[in-house]
């Protein structure tokens, strides 16, 4: 069976966009794949964390898994940093990558722009996210949009791998959703919204309770037209809050567009609303029931190591292909 691995950084409260481009598909493909679903913690201090708050939001990210739908016993749920084989793979590939290639990814570009000095880390993320993907030979890699660059370069490294060494390591494909691979932030229609945004009210929070949902929303930037119609480039918000619609209701754009014909923009957004609540609300009763359970551990136990095992074979693969002694 076909393999699928991705992970999502526990670097504060995940968001309505990490829901609609990436852990929607993760839970529709672990009935068809052999899933490997991380909390990549490794990733996430390549920007300072205070430790209370990694910890914590590492559970979060962890029970969020599970109450969205992530069944533990079919898929590996686990932490990244459970698993030394990503770090150690990582590295390897590290040496394989070229600093030009480093320094064209837009995120770094982006997460380093006018800081005075940028950790070493933030630069070869993208080699140890291509060590989470090859150390486990995944096939395909559900990601947003953001993540497209960084599939690029993994199935580069890939290839020069196989072209040096030998056959080896699978090429992964991206699995990005057409609509939602982008969710924007609610403030401005031409920025993603994003965990780390200043400004709160520019995303949904998947732990936000139901009031709170209303009022982003009804606050949301819209332009000032009145019609509810999808046009990307002329009327971004509402196209956004379209998508947000369609994605958390399984309505098709059209099918939206035809049933708020005619009308207002306040009418609309009241009743994204209540399609957001009524999607997020039985998550947060099934968050709250894992958080209090004290299940969490032993499922991140049992996943990291199944995953270590698999790990582990690739790693020994690699290095008796690069001529490194066996340790035995
Ligand atoms: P991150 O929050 O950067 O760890 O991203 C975790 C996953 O969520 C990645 O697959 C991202 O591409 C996806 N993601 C993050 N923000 C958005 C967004 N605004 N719209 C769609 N997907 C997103
Ligand atoms: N870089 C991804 C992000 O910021 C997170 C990530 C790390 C990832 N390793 C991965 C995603 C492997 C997919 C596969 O969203």
């Amino acid at each position: 069976t076909k393999k699928v691995l991705s992970g999502i950084q526990p670097s504060g409260s995940l968001t309505l966009g990490n829901y609609i481009g990436a852990i929607k598909n993760f839970v529709k493909l672990q009935k068809e794949y052999e899933c490997y679903f991380m909390v990549v913690d490794l990733h996430a201090i390549t920007v300072a964390q205070d430790p209370a708050a990694l910890r914590e939001n590492s559970e979060s990210v962890a029970a969020l898994y599970l109450a969205a739908g992530i069944d533990p016993s079919i898929a590996h749920v686990y932490m990244q940093s459970h698993v030394p084989q990503h770090a150690e793979l990582g590295w390897i590939l590290t040496t394989l990558t070229a600093m030009g290639e480093l320094e064209r990814m837009t995120q770094f570009k982006d997460k380093s722009a006018g800081k005075e000095s940028v950790g070493a880390g933030l630069f070869v993320y993208p080699s140890l996210m291509a060590a989470d993907i090859l150390v486990y030979n995944a096939d395909l890699v559900p990601v947003g949009e953001d993540q497209k660059q960084h599939l690029e370069l993994t199935r580069d490294l890939a290839g020069r791998f196989n072209h040096r060494f030998g056959e080896f390591f699978t090429i992964p494909e991206p699995y990005i959703p057409e609509v939602g691979a982008r969710i924007m932030s609610l403030d401005d229609g031409t920025k993603k919204m994003s965990k780390s945004d200043p400004n709160p009210g520019s995303r949904i929070n998947l732990l936000d309770p139901p009031d709170v949902i209303r009022k982003k929303i009804s606050r949301a930037t819209t332009d000032s037209g009145r019609e509810v119609v999808f046009d990307q480039a002329g009327k971004p918000e509402i196209s956004n809050l379209m998508s947000i619609y369609a994605e958390c209701s399984g309505m098709s754009l059209q099918q939206i567009a035809d049933q708020y014909e005619g009308q207002m923009y306040g009418g609309f957004k009241k009743e994204l609303a209540e399609v957001v609540v009524a999607l997020l609300e039985p998550i947060q009763q099934r968050y709250q029931d894992i958080r209090s359970s004290g299940m969490l551990s032993n499922i991140l136990a049992q996943g990291a190591e199944n995953a270590r095992m698999n790990a582990a074979r690739t790693l020994e693969g690699v290095k008796e292909r690069m001529g490194f002694l066996p340790a035995r």
